[in-house]
């Protein structure tokens, strides 16, 4: 049985490397085209910069503890980052040099700093949309507005946990639609794929009223992530 079970894995494993090569080269997340410094690095070290990295587990003494989102209108259970979310943060909570980060796998300290302002989400997460918690039947049938999780768009993914990480609605190996996102939301089908508003719902959210992004921003919002405006409705 195993024996004919692995080269089938392997075959399968190889086909999701290649693609996630293909996609990564020329990104944002193309470090080598990115930084001058890591030139020399080969391609299957490019995956490494990320796959390498020491994420402290959990039962690291002292992981970074973040200002978590909350609202009185929210359902679920949100937690500290945890999973591939980690991941993301480590990085992106702009709190450590890449030099730093790196440090250890490149076996010297190279000149470079944080991931710039632009992407950086700071240690204050309150102000992005709530990730690293449980999104299953029971949270959506409490909060009313939400898709069952098992008739998701095949792209949008939770954990092998059934959590809502970064890379729910992020692959951070592609840019096919713009920041990495993993499915194009110009017309806000990212956010619609979980969030189902009837039309006879509250008077700012109509089945015909779409746009999210014209009063929320799902990082650097205010109160309900709405954009500043909005800040304190009514
Ligand atoms: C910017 C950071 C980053 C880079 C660069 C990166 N990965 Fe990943 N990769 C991740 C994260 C984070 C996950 C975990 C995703 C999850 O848990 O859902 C992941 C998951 C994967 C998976 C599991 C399947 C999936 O998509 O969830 C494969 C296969 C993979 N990466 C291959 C690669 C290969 C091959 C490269 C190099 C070409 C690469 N990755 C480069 C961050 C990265
Ligand atoms: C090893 C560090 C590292 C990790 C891990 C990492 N990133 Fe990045 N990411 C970067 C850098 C560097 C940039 C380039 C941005 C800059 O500094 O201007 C970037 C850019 C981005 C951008 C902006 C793309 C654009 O076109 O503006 C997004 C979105 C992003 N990353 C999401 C993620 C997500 C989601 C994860 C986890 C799945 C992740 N990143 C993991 C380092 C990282
Ligand atoms: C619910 C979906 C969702 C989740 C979850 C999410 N993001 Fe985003 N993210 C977006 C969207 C949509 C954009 C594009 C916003 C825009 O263009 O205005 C974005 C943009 C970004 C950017 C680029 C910022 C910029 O203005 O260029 C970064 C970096 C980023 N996300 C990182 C993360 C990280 C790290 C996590 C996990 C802690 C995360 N995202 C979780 C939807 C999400
Ligand atoms: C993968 C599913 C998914 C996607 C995609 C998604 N969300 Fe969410 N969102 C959720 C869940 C689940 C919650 C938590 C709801 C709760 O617990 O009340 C949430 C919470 C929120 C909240 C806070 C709710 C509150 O009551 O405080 C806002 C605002 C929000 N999302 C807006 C957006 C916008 C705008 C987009 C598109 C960029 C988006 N979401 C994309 C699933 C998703
Ligand atoms: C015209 C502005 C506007 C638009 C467009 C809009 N929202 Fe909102 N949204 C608001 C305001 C204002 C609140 C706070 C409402 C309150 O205080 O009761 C809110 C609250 C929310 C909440 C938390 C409360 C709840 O009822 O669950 C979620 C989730 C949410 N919006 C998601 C979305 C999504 C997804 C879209 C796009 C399909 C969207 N909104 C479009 C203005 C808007």
């Amino acid at each position: 049985m195993k024996v004919k079970v692995l080269p089938v894995v392997l075959l399968f494993l190889g086909v999701l490397a290649a693609y996630a090569f293909a996609g990564v080269r020329g990104t944002a997340h193309d470090f080598f085209m990115r930084i001058p410094e890591l030139s020399g690095y080969t391609d299957k070290e490019l995956c490494r910069f990320c796959h390498l990295l020491r994420v402290p587990g959990p039962a690291a003494t002292s992981p970074p503890l973040y200002n978590l989102y909350q609202s009185p209108t929210l359902r679920a259970v949100i937690q500290q980052p945890n999973g591939s979310s980690r991941a993301c943060l480590l990085c992106h909570d702009g709190s450590s040099s890449l030099g730093s980060i790196w440090a250890g796998y490149i076996g010297r300290r190279l000149p470079l700093g944080p991931v710039s302002e632009r992407v950086s989400l700071g240690g204050d997460l309150s102000d992005d949309h709530p990730v690293s918690f449980v999104y299953d039947s029971s949270l959506a049938r409490r909060k009313g507005s939400l898709a069952e999780p098992t008739i998701l768009p095949r792209q949008v993914r939770l954990d092998p946990r059934g959590r809502l990480q970064c890379t729910t609605c992020h692959n951070p190996h592609a840019e096919r639609f713009s920041k990495f996102l993993v499915m194009d939301n110009s017309v806000s089908q990212l956010c619609m794929s979980c969030h189902r508003f009837q039309s006879a719902g509250s008077s700012y959210h109509t089945s015909t009223n779409t746009a999210c992004g014209n009063c929320h921003r799902v990082h650097g919002g205010s109160d309900r992530l709405l954009t500043s405006p909005l800040r304190r409705p009514r």
